[in-house]
């Protein structure tokens, strides 16, 4: 019997569409899953697409791969997890490779990895985004681990991504965790893409009296200028929808509670943790938390707020645009900040530009802007801000007037639009030449005698705020 090139266990909907693009490309794939029926079912149903080599055991599965073995689970990111790399290690021998493509935490990848190693074996952790779709016909793939297990994998994982000007949106993205980390970082910032989107939805909508359908318009005329992104083209298929059995739109015949799996939640703990303000993706997290508590809502339904009539008119159509392309600078910079601080904490190194890279095709947040942030990490990859970058700075200045109006307005009417505003908060801190973190300082020192420095002497001090209010050095 020939040996397969690579497997995957775990055939649900990812797993099967990534054995189908595998084999499609002309690698020989063997196939496990728990219930055989589906390994089964695949090899039935798309077994002419290319060479797939069927397993019910896991350890036929692993006997049937060449060596160094390369096998990726695709099971849910859990305990389940453990208990599969457990039994597949099992079954193999130093060198192998087990790749986990689901969205595993960064930490557990990183104790995974780091078992592993211990008995020889690579451990990959692996961002895989697209979507089934993309799993099938090339999504963007965030692989970690060690330099040796992205030889043996780098050149199947780069056939079978997408690829943007003949560049494939698969590359190592640094040691252990950093693959998985990325991957969740991308997760956060797609959640604040999608909040900023649905803010501009929300608030023209209220503003104007715009139907769905005229909304779908407005987001694909912006589809065609620097806002151009998969996520805006999916919107307006999403507002134009009709319900087939109300006739409404579909928009409105939708439970307006977000749900999430936790990607987003985890950008934000670890954020916490590297002291990044990640407040973009933060605002997209808690606005789906304040939608999916309707006890509350309910309870505060009958809460007055402004009137909604007559505050805008189309031009406020084009200052919703330049607010979210200005936000969406702003949640990007603090996302591609975090993915530095985290690098720099678990000595990753990886390439900022590489990641904008690698997320121009294939993934959700895959937008044409990724290719401006590239330009920017090549011009300068030691940037301290993507907002410092001359092309991003110029394209904040040039909307800061629309972005001031359209916060003006949502506030005026009473539209929550915690995304946009938080933004421009960021924005404006970041740029100011002094905070009042001196006053909160000054208050630490004086409850607490936690100490200040001071801006014309290096040093720590402390005021006898009690006594003598003199100061002495700490
Ligand atoms: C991707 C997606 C994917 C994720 C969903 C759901 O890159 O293909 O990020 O990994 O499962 O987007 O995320 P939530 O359920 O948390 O919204």
């Amino acid at each position: 019997m020939d040996l397969a090139d690579i497997g995957v266990t775990g055939l649900a909907t990812m797993g099967r569409n990534l054995a189908r693009n595998l084999a499609r490309h002309g690698y020989a794939v063997a196939v496990h899953n728990r219930s055989h029926a589906r390994t089964q079912q695949l090899v039935k149903e798309f077994g002419q697409e290319g060479t797939f080599v069927p397993a019910e055991e896991l350890a036929a599965f692993v006997a049937s791969l060449k060596r160094p073995r390369r096998a990726i689970i695709m099971v849910k990111a859990g305990a389940g997890t453990d208990a599969v790399i457990d039994q597949l290690a099992d079954l193999m021998e130093p060198g192998d490779m087990i790749v986990d493509g689901g969205n595993a935490h960064f930490q557990d990848t990183r104790r995974r990895e780091a078992a592993l190693r211990e008995r020889g074996l690579h451990f990959v952790g692996t961002g895989i985004s697209g979507g089934e779709e993309g799993a099938l016909n090339g999504p963007s793939i965030m692989p970690g681990g060690s330099k040796e297990s992205w030889e043996a994998l780098g050149p199947i994982l780069q056939d079978i991504s997408a690829k943007v000007d003949g560049v494939p949106c698969a590359v190592h993205v640094g040691p252990d965790g950093a693959g998985h980390f990325v991957k969740m970082v991308h997760n956060g910032i797609e959640y604040s893409d999608m909040q900023l989107i649905a803010e501009s939805y929300d608030l023209l909508r209220q503003a104007l009296g715009a139907s769905p359908a005229e909304l779908a318009e407005v987001f694909r005329e912006w589809n065609r200028g620097e806002l151009d992104s998969y996520l805006i083209e999916i919107t307006a298929e999403v507002l134009d929808q009709v319900d087939a059995e109300t006739g409404k739109p579909f928009v409105d015949i939708v439970v307006d509670q977000a749900e999430q799996k936790g990607t987003g939640r985890w950008t934000v703990q670890s954020a916490l943790d590297l002291g990044v303000p990640v407040t973009g993706i933060a605002e997209a997290v808690f606005a789906r938390a304040l939608s999916g508590h309707p006890e509350q809502r309910a309870a505060a339904a009958s809460l007055e707020g402004p009137q909604l009539s007559g505050v805008g008119g189309r031009e406020l159509v084009e200052d919703v645009r330049q607010a979210l392309y200005a936000s969406k600078i702003v949640a990007y910079a603090q996302g591609f900040d975090q993915m530095a601080a985290a690098s720099k904490e678990y000595g990753w190194d990886v390439d900022l530009g590489a990641m904008a890279t690698i997320w121009r095709g294939g993934c959700i947040i895959r937008a044409k802007f990724l290719d401006r942030i590239r330009s920017a990490y090549d011009a300068n990859p030691g940037l301290p801000t993507l907002l410092a970058d001359p092309t991003f700075a110029a394209a904040l200045d040039a909307a800061q007037e629309a972005w001031r109006r359209v916060v003006t307005t949502a506030v005026r009417i009473g539209v929550p639009t915690p995304g946009f505003s938080s933004a421009l908060a960021y924005y404006d801190g970041l740029r100011r030449e002094r905070l009042p973190a001196a006053l909160v300082q000054g208050l630490r020192d004086f409850f607490g005698a936690h100490t200040y420095h001071r801006v014309d002497r290096e040093g720590a001090f402390h005021t006898d705020w009690s006594g003598d209010r003199a100061e002495r050095p700490a």
